[in-house]
């Protein structure tokens, strides 16, 4: 494998986090995750195993490239454990205050050549990048949950991100066999710009009570046709399957970041469960219940 990256550091090991170790270590990269809640590494780890053992069951992987994948997973003591790193993804909580901080501790422990990310849904990162010594070292790295099957991933260019960073993040991203989208440093970037008119417009729907909750995304799994077939999720699904803690804070970053433009507006719907705790699967509870993984009725 003639990788541009030998050794990738990954912050965060939530659901987006796991993901990207999961693609990376197995495709041959060595990969150090670490996380400030300690037992969130643990989990992953545990997670990680348990995947690559249903994987190989399944005869989508041999056990010899189950072993071979966790044997190139490290978890992080701290950051310190990022040293040697020549890339590191950033998949922490939705807030630039925290993205900024994260970033400048970065860089006081990798080499100046070491590229570091964003997976931000939102953020800006032109103004994630101006915390840092060298801007032109930093992009959006955006992919999608779960990751190693949604295979598409923006690679973020902001105006002092340099070329070659971005040329080198679209090779890894070929070598994981997904497909990178650059493009410019706008609020949402692509998909979560053009999809304010899924989640948000669909909260409309349910404030305006145009429609319920199961018929919205009914409606859109099976009634629309993009090409020979729906969505693969109603919006109240995908909004579950992501975590209300992350598309309402997206929301609102969009809308904030386009100068409280109407149409951006996140709905009192998101912010009155976001307050509840009702985030969606990793709460079991949201749009609808969850109970042991299993979609149930609405909530
Ligand atoms: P998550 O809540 O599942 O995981 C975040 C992890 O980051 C947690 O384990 C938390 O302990 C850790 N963390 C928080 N602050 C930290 C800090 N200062 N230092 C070190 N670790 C810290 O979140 P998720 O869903 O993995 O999202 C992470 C990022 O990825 C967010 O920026 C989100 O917008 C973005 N994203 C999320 C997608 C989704 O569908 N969930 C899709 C694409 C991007």
């Amino acid at each position: 494998m003639n990788s541009p990256f030998s050794r990738i550091g990954v912050v965060g090991a939530g659901a987006m986090g796991r993901g990207i170790v999961q693609l990376y270590a197995q495709c041959g990269h060595a990969v150090v995750l670490y996380d400030a809640h300690e037992p969130a590494v643990d989990a992953a780890i545990a997670h990680l195993r348990d995947t690559f053992g249903k994987l190989a069951e399944k005869g989508r992987i041999t056990p010899e490239q189950a072993a071979a994948a966790m044997g190139h997973i490290a978890p992080a003591a701290s950051l310190q454990d990022f040293a040697g790193c020549d890339l590191i993804i950033e998949a922490i909580v939705e807030r630039l205050d925290v993205k900024r901080e994260m970033f400048i501790a970065l860089e006081e422990i990798v080499g100046p050549d070491c590229v570091l990310a964003s997976n931000t849904s939102s953020l800006s990162i032109t103004a994630i990048a101006a915390a840092c010594e060298h801007p032109g070292r930093v992009a959006g790295y955006h992919f999608f949950n779960p990751v190693p099957l949604m295979k598409v991933v923006e690679v973020v260019q902001g105006p002092r991100t340099a070329s070659a960073v971005v040329d080198r993040l679209v090779e890894l991203s070929r070598i994981a066999g997904h497909t990178p989208v650059v493009c410019q440093d706008t609020p949402g970037f692509i998909v979560n710009h053009a999809g304010r008119g899924f989640g948000p417009e669909s909260l409309r729907v349910l404030h305006e009570g145009v429609a319920e909750v199961p018929v919205v995304d009914r409606l859109l799994r099976e009634q629309v046709d993009i090409g020979g077939q729906g969505f693969k999720l109603g919006p109240f699904e995908l909004m579950d399957l992501t975590g209300l803690d992350i598309s309402h804070p997206v929301m609102e970053s969009i809308y904030h970041q386009y100068y409280e433009e109407p149409r951006y507006k996140p709905s009192v719907i998101g912010a009155q469960r976001v307050a509840a705790g009702m985030y969606g699967r990793k709460t079991g509870e949201g749009f609808y219940r969850h109970a042991g993984g299993a979609q149930q009725t609405p909530a």
